[in-house]
């Protein structure tokens, strides 16, 4: 069985979704542990509720960015899961860490990759005016949202969207891509080939 600690800095609509597959036993995988770089994370009670540790390691409470990155990749290392996911976690990471635990961290990200990286995925895809949108599960690599491609999730895009109702749209695809690339990691079903990714 494969360990995985999640790191996520709100909502957590995302992390719930693969805490309920695993729940009812479609992943052969056990949380060990949440972190989140935010106290007030609703992330945090759902953790509680499935009886995970959450760590909170508060961005606020360091002096620089580089001691809060320290702190967050020694925390890292020392949970030392079989796969970290991304689901949410809003900050990016450093190079070092994304570095260290190649191979075994994977992010969700609201949008079709290589498109609109970084934060206000929907809006700028709205604002673009792009007839499809959607959703990346990718290996996290040194860039920004830039890692290989595990699988993709596409909506509609419609004219009278907002940044809102399409986000929305998005996230149900969201919460059936990311427990799947979960799945699939945790069966052994990924190889990584460069900047591809083979579903075996
Ligand atoms: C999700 O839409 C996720 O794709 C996005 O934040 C939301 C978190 O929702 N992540 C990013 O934009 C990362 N750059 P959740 O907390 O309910 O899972």
């Amino acid at each position: 069985m494969k360990s995985i600690a999640v790191l996520a800095s709100g909502r957590g609509s995302n992390f719930q979704a693969v805490i309920d597959k695993i729940t009812e036993g479609s992943i052969n995988a056990e949380i060990i542990c949440l972190i989140t770089d935010n106290p007030d994370a609703y992330s945090i009670k759902r953790a509680v509720n499935a009886g995970i540790p959450a760590k909170v390691i508060d961005y606020r409470s360091f002096k620089s960015r580089d001691e809060y990155n320290i702190s967050l990749c020694q925390a890292m290392k020392e949970i030392n899961p079989d796969l970290f996911v991304l689901a949410g976690y809003m900050r990016l990471l450093d190079k070092k860490t994304a570095g260290e635990f190649k191979d075994r961290m994977i992010n969700i990200h609201p949008a079709l990759l290589p498109s609109f990286t970084g934060l206000h995925a929907q809006r700028q895809a709205i604002d673009y005016g792009v007839k499809i949108a959607g959703c990346t599960v990718h290996f996290v690599d040194e860039g920004m949202d830039s890692g290989p491609i595990i699988l993709q999730r596409v909506v509609p895009v419609y004219f009278d969207d907002d940044e809102d109702t399409l986000a929305e749209r998005i996230l149900k695809e969201e919460h059936i891509a990311l427990p799947e690339a979960v799945r699939l990691f945790c069966s052994d079903k990924i190889k990584i080939n460069g900047k591809k990714v083979k579903i075996l």
